[in-house]
């Protein structure tokens, strides 16, 4: 199994940015955690971090025909972004999108969530373990189709 890690602007600077919202965790401990629970389950990953809009519709539209999943946190581009919505839509693959605030307990302008549309479900506010509870979402999504159970 292989699956997309693509996390949105200002990520990078996790254990920097506002800690009492996103923690102290930096990002380079985020990327080794995702990738330790990914090899004890023998999911393959790919991970990018990108400021630019753009740069994520390409990652997506690059995993078409590729990745049997996807993680994503596109961060401010999850209140703003229908190109990130119409790049999911296009690839169809399956999807689940994190936060690791609480995105419904913060402004009203963080409610919103663009890509939410094409996902198969949403974390928020579980931290950094989000990104964990996603793969795991994604393998039983995996397993359930193969089932012929969805
Ligand atoms: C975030 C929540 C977004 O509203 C914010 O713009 C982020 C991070 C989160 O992980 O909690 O950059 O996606």
């Amino acid at each position: 199994m292989k699956i997309l890690v693509l996390n949105g602007p200002n990520i990078n600077m996790l254990g920097i940015r506002e800690p009492s919202i996103y923690g102290k965790e930096n990002y380079a401990s985020l990327l080794a955690k995702i990738q330790n629970y990914a090899d004890e389950r023998g999911v393959k990953l790919k991970m990018l971090q990108s400021n630019h809009e753009g740069v994520l519709v390409d990652a997506i539209q690059e995993a078409y025909k590729k990745f049997d999943g996807i993680v994503i946190n596109p961060a401010a581009y999850t209140h703003t972004s229908v190109a990130l919505l119409d790049a999911l839509k296009a690839v169809g693959i399956p999807t689940v999108e994190v936060h690791i605030s609480d995105v419904t307990k913060r402004e009203a302008f963080r409610q919103i969530s663009y890509v939410r549309e094409a996902c198969i479900a949403t974390i928020a506010g579980h931290g950094t373990d989000g990104y964990l509870e996603a793969i795991d979402l994604l393998i039983e999504h995996k397993k359930a189709k193969k089932n012929g159970k969805i």
